[in-house]
């Protein structure tokens, strides 16, 4: 999917995404935050922030980023931060996530929920939660990956030539994705409904991130 599509898509579910994807990935969101560990103070980033329906979940005592592409979907996260008075939320950005806005190592901890397979580049989407992450700072994602069961995986196979009706693609590999962003996952939790959704936690290897910058590496 490119950026135009990711964007006209989001911009028509803003309206009713609350409804149909509040509840359902609430528990990822708690689950995720629960694992962040957040002490006073930390500089935390949320990637594809969506309506910021993870913001009232933040300890109160940490300075909350959050970035979108979708300027429709940023318009409800303010009108969340405005309405419940989350003093937490440091910003709201309108920002690509494969090109983000801040400095290298600007935060403690980075997190991108549901977001992994909506973007073009999955690869570029960690490289950058990467570049921003201070050494010794941690990544958390949760998404959903292809299914092993092979009745849901093939499911999940036939429906994924609509990814851009949907936005976003239900058949990405975790195998794959762990191999192509060359993150360094310490931890995996299986999340949600059935447990159809995944966690991971992990370390920004700067390393990494350094060569990544380096045009012939
Ligand atoms: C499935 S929604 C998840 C929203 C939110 N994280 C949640 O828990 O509900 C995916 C979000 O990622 C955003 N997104 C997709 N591609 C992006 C990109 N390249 N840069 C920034 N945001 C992006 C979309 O606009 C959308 O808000």
């Amino acid at each position: 999917m490119d950026i135009d599509t990711i964007e006209r898509v989001y911009r028509r579910y803003a309206p009713r995404y609350d409804f149909y994807f509040g509840a359902l990935f609430q528990p990822g969101r708690r689950a995720v935050i629960q694992r962040m560990r957040c002490r006073p103070g930390e500089r935390v980033l949320e990637v594809g922030v969506g309506t910021g329906l993870s913001l009232p979940l933040y300890p109160r005592d940490v300075q909350l980023v959050g970035i979108d592409i979708s300027q429709e979907m940023l318009l409800r996260a303010h009108a969340r931060r405005e309405c419940e008075r989350l003093g937490h939320v440091a910003g709201l950005v309108r920002s690509d996530a494969e090109r983000l806005c801040f400095s290298d190592a600007s935060f403690d901890k980075v997190v991108a929920m549901y977001v992994a397979s909506v973007v073009p580049s999955p690869a570029r989407l960690v490289e950058e939660m990467r570049r921003v992450c201070r050494p010794g700072g941690e990544i958390f994602i949760v998404n959903h990956f292809h299914h092993a069961n092979p009745v849901i995986g093939g499911v999940e196979r036939l429906i994924s030539p609509m990814s851009r009706l949907m936005g976003f693609r239900p058949d990405v590999s975790l195998q794959r994705f762990i191999e192509e962003t060359r993150l360094e996952v310490v931890e995996r939790a299986a999340v949600n409904a059935f447990g159809y959704w995944t966690l991971l936690r992990a370390q920004p290897s700067r390393s990494l991130a350094a060569s990544a910058r380096r045009p012939d590496a």
